[in-house]
């Protein structure tokens, strides 16, 4: 999380919507103590109108290792499962809902 988001991510759920420029990244690991992640996710919030149905956010997943990016999304898998966090921008609370993970 960057600047423009770390305010709303404190308060998220009080006020719902990032601020554009909110950059908000995910390591997953395959083992808790790996050192380096497997991947990287990355959610981006872009200008409004970019992606009208997904809140304006942009998805991407980056390589762990090199941080080569593999996939960039605007629709797709990242946002069908994300649309479940909807009322909260799209983004979830750590542990919001252990049925998705
Ligand atoms: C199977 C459902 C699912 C898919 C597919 C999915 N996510 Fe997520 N994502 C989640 C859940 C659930 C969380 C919250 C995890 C937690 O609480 O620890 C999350 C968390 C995140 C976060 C941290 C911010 C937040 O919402 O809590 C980012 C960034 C993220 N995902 C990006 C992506 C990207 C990019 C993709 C596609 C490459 C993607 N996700 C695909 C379910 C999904």
């Amino acid at each position: 999380m960057n600047g423009p988001g770390a305010k709303s991510y404190e308060r998220h759920g009080e006020r719902g919507i990032f601020p554009v420029g909110t950059v908000i990244v995910r390591e997953t690991r395959l083992e808790a103590d790996n050192e380096i992640p497997k991947t990287v996710l990355v959610m981006i919030k872009r200008a409004k109108g970019f992606n009208p149905d997904g809140g304006d956010w942009e998805f991407i997943s980056a390589d762990g290792i090199d941080l080569k990016i593999r996939e960039k999304q605007t629709t797709g898998k990242c946002l069908d499962c994300h649309k479940a966090g909807k009322k909260t921008d799209f983004a979830f609370k750590s542990g919001s809902d252990p049925n998705l993970r």
